[in-house]
């Protein structure tokens, strides 16, 4: 049985056709493709295409606003999920801002799969964003990695974010 390659690539225009057709089905509220091309347009930004076998299988948008890194979008396709395609995305974002870079996301309370990917990378909870989701209204988890988050710490976060979640 021959072995399944995984290329991680700069997500070029030419892929949202592709992009589009897995964000449909890996999100209640996709994106627009017109989201994808602004997102794509912006020159500090790292979108990245993860090819399982030459196909996309995977995408993430990680843009940039003055010193803090904003991780805006990471999804695998639905039937190529649990095989480490996330998980090869983000260790290319984190080669390509360098250990001492702040990251930050949003993600769904609900949404464990992915709380438990960020969790792996050292992503703290550091407080929520009010009825951030408007399909549902529900809010949002923000997130963030920095220098103290990897000691376990929430030191340092920019004061608005830095409101603990409140308890269940
Ligand atoms: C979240 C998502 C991007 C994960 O992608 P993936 O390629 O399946 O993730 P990986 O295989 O790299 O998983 C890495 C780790 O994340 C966690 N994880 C991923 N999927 C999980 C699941 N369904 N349940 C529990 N933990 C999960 C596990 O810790 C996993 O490690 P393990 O497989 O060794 O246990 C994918 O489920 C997805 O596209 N979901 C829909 C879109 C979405 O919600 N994106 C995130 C928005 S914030």
């Amino acid at each position: 049985m021959t072995q399944s390659t995984l290329e991680i690539r700069r997500l070029v225009f030419a892929d949202l056709p592709n992009v589009i057709a897995i964000e449909r089905r890996a999100f209640p509220t996709p994106w627009s493709l017109a989201m994808f091309v602004l997102e794509l347009s912006k020159s500090e930004g790292i979108c990245l295409a993860a090819l399982r076998d030459g196909q996309l299988a995977g995408y993430t948008i990680c843009s940039r606003f003055d010193q803090v890194w904003h991780i805006m979008n990471v999804s695998v396709d639905p039937d190529l999920q649990r095989r480490g395609i996330a998980t090869a995305m983000i260790d290319e974002i984190l080669r390509r801002v360098g250990d001492r870079a702040q990251i930050t996301l949003e993600v769904r309370p609900t949404n464990a799969p992915a709380l438990a990917l960020y969790e792996r990378f050292g992503f703290l909870s550091a407080g929520t964003r009010a009825r951030y989701y408007q399909d549902n209204g529900e809010d949002a988890v923000i997130m963030w990695r920095t220098e103290a988050t990897l000691r376990g710490s929430l030191d340092g976060l920019p004061a608005a974010e830095a409101r603990p979640v409140a308890a269940p």
